[in-house]
């Protein structure tokens, strides 16, 4: 698998949202999460990339164990630093796309790469518009999001 989740717990506050969710996803797999609305599903994909972090459980990535706390909450604390190496292993389209607003729909898909992977500006132009013509957006690369509508901005998201 690329990703397994063992065990993940999830509290807000005395409320329990995640309860020992184990999830196991090979290379080119697709997963679709099912579950009315509250049950977890975004808490969960949080969990993932530590925007939530997990009360326990484990988060493996590609082998590598990113996250590992026992129930009794013993186990490794993840410094600052680490994190950002952890989410740079990850993507999100985040339910309300949280697109940069003052950026083109361009400049949102080459800032990760730029800014966290330290990509070479000219390279991640080219990935960026070649996955912005994938998504059907060649005509609005240049766009900032206010300019786009709903679908068009999730398709930005989904590039990104
Ligand atoms: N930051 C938070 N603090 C407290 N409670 C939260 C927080 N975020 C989510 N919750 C609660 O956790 C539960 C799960 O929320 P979550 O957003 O994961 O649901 P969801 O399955 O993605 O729902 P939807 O289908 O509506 O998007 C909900 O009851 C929600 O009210
Ligand atoms: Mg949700």
């Amino acid at each position: 698998p690329v990703l397994r989740l063992d065990g993940i717990c999830l509290k807000f506050g005395d409320k329990r949202v995640l309860n020992g969710i184990d999830l196991s996803v090979v290379e080119g797999e697709v997963v679709v999460l099912i579950g009315a609305s509250g049950s977890g599903k975004t808490s969960l994909l949080r969990c993932i990339n530590l925007l939530n972090v997990p009360t326990s459980g484990s988060i493996v990535i590609d082998d590598e164990t990113l996250f590992d706390r026992r129930a009794d909450g013993k186990g490794a604390q993840i410094p600052a630093h680490e994190v950002n190496r952890i989410r740079s292993k990850t993507g999100m389209v985040f339910q309300q796309f949280n697109l940069f607003p003052h950026m083109t729909a361009l400049e949102n898909v080459m800032e990760g790469p730029v800014i966290v992977k330290k990509e070479p500006k000219e390279q991640a132009r080219q990935t960026a518009l070649k996955l912005l013509d994938l998504m059907g957006l060649s005509q609005h690369i240049e766009k900032y999001p206010r300019q786009l509508s709903g679908g068009q901005q999730q398709r930005v998201a989904i590039a990104r």
